[in-house]
């Protein structure tokens, strides 16, 4: 036995000593969930008598990753004699073999046609929601491999779902799984943060904030979401329900570009002042001409395709301007205006007022808009003006694109459209 210097905290004890193949912990912050993890995955890999071992640790970025777990993984990893570290991979190499290794989730591609014997999704909560079934659950098949989500919660996400349930798809949730070992942790029962410590986080967060981070709390508002004002609304009046699509009415399309990263488009049908928003459709690493064959087969009759102002910039390597490629296939591009991202936010939450939603079909796209939400400076603890740039960021960037043509579309009273606060008093399209 090698004494690594760690003593699991007892309230870690069971998940450690667990035989489920998967686990989730929802646990306060400060509660040793990293460190506990990490712990687990090197232990785990010591042990594994399987030929060359294969263990993960996920956070949702990697360089937090990086700055979070790395350092964990050296002062409990290092000692072990035999053991080396590699530290341009984050990469623990073990005297039998095995491997504990350090991803990113925003980079979850990287992660395909690899296998684990193990894995961690650490702050789950932040991760897009496909890194699991895509990537992480098959890379598990061959070995039979375990994983372990844990994190505190950020609203009724897939995090809320993978603990709670989700009668949709008829899963029991890990509460109710005997597949499955779960732990919740709230603060004011561990007793691992000191009362002082925590009566000082009282003071800083608010209300809801606080219940999120220390008491576990799935209820509490995101902080710094754009639009979670917006879809409550819609979801309180029933505007997210099945949508009929109507045959013989037109359907625009909407559409967020990736380079490198995901491509976004939405589907809708306008009626008078009405938005039914009945499709959506997302994916990274193709060209456009798959987009051009996933609006041909789902078989609507197109009015306009809005794009972002960029489509009309010369491609470096190709010399030629998307909008040209667009229309090769078939695409007539109408450009979105150039403006302040800001002020198409403004224009959104407006807009959402006016849209019904086809929760099946937009599911992604509706929990993009749920959770997108403002960069948060960790040093300063303040939120910043600019949007965070995650797996959310497609969705709804595609989504503002619609919403600021129907801003300028509609006949509107003078001054409508004026923003709240930075927007620009003329005329919000400005720049
Ligand atoms: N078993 C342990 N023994 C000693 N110290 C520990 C142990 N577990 C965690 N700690 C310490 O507690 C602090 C919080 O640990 P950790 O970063 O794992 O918490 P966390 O729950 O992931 O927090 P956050 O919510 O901020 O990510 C760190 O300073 C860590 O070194
Ligand atoms: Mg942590």
């Amino acid at each position: 036995m090698i004494d690594l210097g760690y003593r699991a905290r007892e309230q870690f004890a069971p998940f450690h000593m667990r035989k489920e193949r998967w686990a989730c912990i929802v646990a306060h912050r400060r509660a040793g969930k990293t460190v506990a993890c990490v712990m687990d995955l090197i232990d785990a890999a010591l042990r594994c008598d399987k030929p060359n071992p294969r263990f993960a640790y996920v956070a949702p970025f990697y360089t937090q990753a990086k700055d979070i777990a790395w350092s964990y993984v050296k002062q409990y990893g290092a000692p072990i004699p035999g053991a080396s570290i590699n530290e341009s991979e984050l990469r623990l190499d073990l005297p039998n073999g095995g491997r504990v290794r350090l991803y990113g989730a925003e980079n979850y591609d990287r992660l395909r046609g690899l296998y684990f014997d193990g894995i961690v999704l650490d702050e789950y909560a932040d991760m897009d929601p496909r890194v699991w079934p895509q990537v992480v659950r098959p890379a598990l098949s061959d070995r039979r491999g375990w994983a372990t989500f844990i994190g505190t919660p950020k609203g009724r996400n897939d995090f809320w779902r993978i603990w709670n349930g989700d009668a949709e798809t008829g899963w029991p949730g890990a509460l109710n799984s005997d597949e499955w070992f779960h732990l919740m942790l709230k603060a004011s029962e561990t007793g691992i943060v000191q009362d002082e410590e925590l009566r000082d986080s009282r003071r800083m967060l608010s209300a809801d904030e606080y219940e999120q981070e220390y008491e576990c709390s799935f209820e509490a508002a995101i902080k710094g979401a754009f639009y979670a004002e917006q879809m409550k609304r819609a979801r309180v009046e029933g505007r997210i329900a099945r949508i009929p699509i109507e045959r013989g009415l037109g359907v625009w399309t909407a559409w967020d570009l990736g380079v490198s990263d995901s491509t976004a488009i939405w589907f809708g049908q306008t009626l008078g002042r009405e938005e039914r928003i009945i499709d959506y459709y997302e994916a990274s690493g193709v060209g456009l001409d798959h987009y051009a064959k996933v609006l041909r087969d789902r078989d609507y009759v197109y009015t306009k395709h809005y794009f972002p102002h960029d489509v009309a910039v010369k491609s470096l390597s190709t010399g030629v301007t998307r909008v040209e490629t667009l229309r090769g296939l078939g695409i007539e591009p109408t450009i979105v205006p150039r403006h302040a991202v800001m002020d198409g936010i403004n224009a959104t939450q407006r807009y959402i007022d006016r849209c019904w939603f086809d929760e099946e079909r937009c599911k992604r796209g509706l929990e993009s808009l749920t959770q997108y939400r403002r960069d948060y400076d960790e040093k300063q603890r303040v939120f910043k003006v600019s949007p965070l740039h995650d797996w959310t960021s497609h969705g709804a960037d595609a989504f503002r694109m619609r919403a600021a043509m129907a801003a300028t579309d509609m006949p509107m009273p003078k001054g409508r459209y004026q923003g709240r606060g930075a927007s620009s008093s003329s005329s919000w399209m400005a720049g």
